[in-house]
């Protein structure tokens, strides 16, 4: 019977086949981040529009052309969100966070919403873990926090990892910068693609992104940000790839890296894998100091990044298997309710145990064992009694129902797991 819906374009189900590898990352990520101090936060999925028009700035590709916003019945507009850090910000603003010791470091992981074009590894609903300490500007904190997505690609194996660093420095030097390359532009406009020079005076750094060969080339010659940084901007440069070199964490300098939000002040990275096609972006973030201040809060200074989980799991292309049940329980019609009760004992005991709910024969019940994966069967009998089968070898020995935990346990043991 073909389907009568389907999921809107550019989002996707995650069946129970894809979930084992999803829950690693989390896992992964949750035992990292808290056990370096950053607390989980959870920001609703959308927002008043203005948090990300303001937030993410006006001039983006994000708030021009790829966010989902609607009116709700009050006629107020709201929007899902596209990222998270504005929304931190204004959390942290409205929950009056600066009163709290400074940096407050928060990570959070979810969907999130951006009308982009899909294909391979970019999507209409994705999920990002994101990770922010607010406020400080410390070099300390910009190495902690690309420390730790290093380490956790690192820990995931993800292949081909590179990480690309840049500085754009304050917002002072950015708008003479931004001057400078703006005449530059106008010097060279006739070289231009269209859409770049449509957009000089709106956001000049774009031009660096072009694949327009023509652009491409005006670029290599160039001013670039790096050679304009204020001394107080060099030397927290300098301290963050002292940091990163300390910590053995390799990177290559970005003097054009981009980033596609207007929030970004001095440190700005961008993690990519050779193993992804054209969206070779794992995650990316950088030091963002006017934010806070932007969104109605105090000057508070912030870095923080996101990751792409489904780049991630692109990159790593390999299925997670999920741990063997310890067993399933076989009945016979007599026992079928036994089987619950046995199964619930074990369960709070802390096994992994499955039972047929279906009403199969026994027979079926042993192929569905066989099809669960489970390291065992316990077979109950009419009578009462049990055995318990290895999976594998196919062995049967008489089993004490008040056991079934301390019965696996000592297996494992034997066997040295
Ligand atoms: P972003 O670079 O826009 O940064 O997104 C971070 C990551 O999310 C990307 O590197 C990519 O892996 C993933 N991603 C973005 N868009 C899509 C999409 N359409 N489909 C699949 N994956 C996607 C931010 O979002 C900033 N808020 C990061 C940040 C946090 N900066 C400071 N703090």
């Amino acid at each position: 019977m073909a389907a009568k819906f389907s999921v809107p374009r550019g989002t996707f189900d995650v069946l129970p086949a894809d979930s084992a590898a999803r829950a690693r990352i989390y896992l992964a990520a949750a035992r990292a981040f808290e056990s370096a101090g950053y607390k989980r936060i959870e920001t609703p999925v959308f927002e008043d529009t203005e948090v990300f028009e303001r937030g993410v700035g006006s001039s983006t590709d994000i708030v021009q052309k790829e966010m989902f916003t609607f009116e709700d019945q009050g006629g107020r507009s709201l929007t899902l969100r596209p990222e998270a850090t504005a929304s931190i910000c204004r959390a942290y603003v409205e929950h009056g966070m600066h009163k709290l010791p400074q940096p407050v470091k928060l990570w959070c992981w979810g969907p999130f919403f951006r009308h982009e074009r899909p294909q391979a590894g970019r999507h209409r609903q994705f999920h990002q873990i994101d990770l922010e300490a607010i406020g400080t500007d410390s070099p300390l904190a910009d190495a902690e926090a690309i420390i730790l997505l290093h380490d956790l690609l690192h820990e995931l194996a993800v292949p081909g990892v590179e990480l690309r660093l840049g500085s754009l420095g304050s917002i002072a030097e950015r708008v003479a910068y931004r001057e400078e390359l703006v005449a530059y532009l106008r010097s060279r406009e006739a070289e231009l693609s269209d859409e770049v020079r449509a957009r000089i005076d709106q956001n000049p750094l774009r031009a660096f992104d072009s694949d327009h060969e023509g652009t491409r080339e005006v670029m290599r010659g160039a001013p670039t940000i790096l050679d304009r940084l204020s001394d107080s901007d060099a030397e927290h440069f300098e301290a963050v790839k002292r940091l990163l070199d300390e910590a053995g964490v390799a990177y290559v300098l970005d003097p054009t890296l981009v980033r596609g939000l207007d929030y970004y002040t001095r440190t700005v990275f961008e993690f990519t894998s050779n193993a992804l096609g054209a969206q070779s972006a794992l995650g990316g973030g950088g030091r963002y100091d006017g934010l806070v201040a932007e969104l109605g809060g105090p000057e508070v200074p912030a870095i923080g990044w996101a990751a792409g989980i489904e780049r991630i799991l692109l990159a790593l292309d390999a299925p997670v298997e999920e741990a063997p049940l310890d067993a399933f329980i076989v009945a016979p019609e007599s026992q079928r309710e036994r089987a619950l009760v046995v199964a619930t004992e074990a369960r709070r005991a802390g096994a992994c145990v499955d039972l047929d709910l279906a009403g199969r024969s026994e027979k079926g019940q042993m192929k569905q064992a066989d099809r669960s994966g489970a390291d065992r069967a316990v077979i109950l009998s009419d009578d009462g009694t049990a055995r318990l089968r290895d999976m594998r070898t196919g062995a049967d020995r008489p089993l004490d129902l008040d056991d079934i935990v301390g019965e696996i346990e000592r297996e494992r043991d034997e066997a040295g797991l």
